[in-house]
């Protein structure tokens, strides 16, 4: 069933100084009032060495305020992870289609430090992890049957319980099923932002705001202000 269009106020004549509030307090709505599972998932497009694009939905885990990135989770050795990795340029879009909204958002985007993909990794539950170690994410799988082989004995190897059955695991050897080294987080930092909101017969009302970013460190950036321009729809 189709549900009711919420329709959205308009961005202000002087949009907010700082975008990334802008984005949670989006995100905040949409979580409320959008009625999707899951209203953080977004669109991200990365490019390979020679520049061609690919795209695929993740899923937004958190939103750093105030240095403005967002968090997502993934396997480092899949098709995102190698693009990531060869070409650290990254695009993305959020879009709430009962809000009549749209967020896009440009940038690098750099692995987390190891704590902290640990400690996300950390909230997922047994079976989650056990098919992260399971899984060679974008890699050929001739037979599914093959990755629930390669789950039981990964289980094994960690001495958890089948996780086809309905046993739980000891807290000890759940506890000890850690985070891959192939797998963790990437923090996109947003270096362009763009608001649209659906406006009506095609005057739709779109802000983009740019800052420079600087490489300061393995995971971070120091960021130049914001400066911002409405654009035609
Ligand atoms: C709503 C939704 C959310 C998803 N979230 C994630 C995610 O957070 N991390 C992830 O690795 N894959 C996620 N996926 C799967 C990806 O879209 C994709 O299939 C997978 O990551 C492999 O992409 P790649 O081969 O381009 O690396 C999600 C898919 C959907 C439809």
């Amino acid at each position: 069933m189709i549900k009711d269009r919420i329709v959205s106020p308009p961005l202000p004549p002087t949009p907010p100084e700082d975008p990334v509030r802008l984005v949670r307090d989006w995100l905040a709505d949409a979580v409320e009032r959008a009625g999707l599972r899951h209203p953080n998932a977004f669109s991200l497009a990365t490019a390979d060495r020679r520049g061609r694009p690919s795209v695929r939905m993740v899923l937004l885990k958190d939103l750093s305020l105030p240095h403005g990135y967002a968090v997502f989770h993934t396997n480092y050795r899949s098709r995102k992870g190698a693009e990531l990795d060869s070409r650290a340029d990254a695009a993305a879009v959020l879009h709430w289609d009962r809000l009549g909204r749209q967020i896009r958002l440009e940038g690098p985007a750099v692995r987390c430090p190891d704590e902290e993909s640990d400690a996300y990794f950390a909230t997922r539950s047994w079976q989650s992890r056990l098919n992260a170690w399971a899984s060679d994410q974008s890699h050929p799988l001739d037979d599914p049957a093959e990755l629930a082989e390669r789950a039981r004995r990964k289980a094994k190897e960690f001495n958890l319980p089948d996780p086809a059955g309905a046993v739980s695991p000891a807290e000890s050897a759940d506890a000890a099923l850690g985070r891959p080294h192939f797998w963790g987080g990437y923090r996109l930092w947003f270096m362009a932002v763009e608001f649209w909101t659906e406006g009506s017969d095609r005057f739709h009302d779109r802000v983009r705001y740019e800052r420079t970013l600087a490489p300061a460190g393995e995971f971070s950036f120091t960021a130049g202000p914001w400066s911002w321009q409405r654009l035609q729809p």
